[in-house]
């Protein structure tokens, strides 16, 4: 049977470097999981959520939340913003609970400044992912601005192999909830 992986683009920018390693990713594990969706927390804008009732009737979170809900697994890549997520992703994760997330498989990665950067955000991501349940893979990524060129496409090689046995491992995880 066929899963559906949804893809996480964490960053609000125009032109993100978040968006430039989902696009790897999405590419990677869709010739592998045909189901697979891809959301863009640029051109998905929310609303900040506050726990009205009414803003669970709009367009935008219903759509996430049926996203979220018919995902079995999920690939979030976030940007580092002051050594955390960015608050467009935090803001999207509080429209959800455990019950969207509880036991199904997560990957992460970070596009981030360079230097150290990208951990901070990948620490604080598993940190908002363990209030969710989510069941975080070990493994992680972290992208730097100098392998993402003009036209916004990652391109350092040795990056994209991390990246595909996050996939394989993505992929792995889910195979193996399916013999469960
Ligand atoms: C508000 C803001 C805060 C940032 N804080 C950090 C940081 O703490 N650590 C870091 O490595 N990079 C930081 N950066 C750089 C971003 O992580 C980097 O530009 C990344 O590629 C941004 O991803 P995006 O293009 O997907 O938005 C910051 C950028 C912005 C806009």
């Amino acid at each position: 049977m066929s899963k559906n992986v949804l893809f996480i683009s964490g960053s609000p920018r125009a032109g993100a470097n978040t968006k430039a390693v989902i696009n790897v990713v999405y590419r990677l594990l869709r010739d592998k999981q045909g189901n697979s969706q891809l959301l863009d927390l640029h051109r998905h804008v929310l609303p900040l959520f506050n726990g009205d009732p009414a803003q669970q009737e709009l367009d935008t979170v219903a759509q996430l939340q049926k996203l979220a809900q018919e995902a079995d697994a999920f690939f979030i890549v976030t940007p580092e913003y002051h050594n955390g997520i960015s608050g467009a992703l935090k803001n999207a994760l509080d429209f959800l609970n455990s019950d969207y997330f509880k036991g199904k498989p997560v990957a992460i990665a970070a596009a981030a400044g360079g230097g150290k950067g990208g951990i901070n955000a990948l620490n604080n991501l598993r940190l908002v992912l363990r209030g969710l349940q989510a069941n975080v893979l070990p493994a992680q990524f972290v992208a730097d601005p100098g392998h993402i060129d003009e036209h916004g496409i990652y391109v350092d090689e040795s990056g994209v192999q991390t990246l595909q046995t996050l996939v394989l491992d993505l992929a792995s995880a889910l195979q193996t909830e399916a013999r469960v």
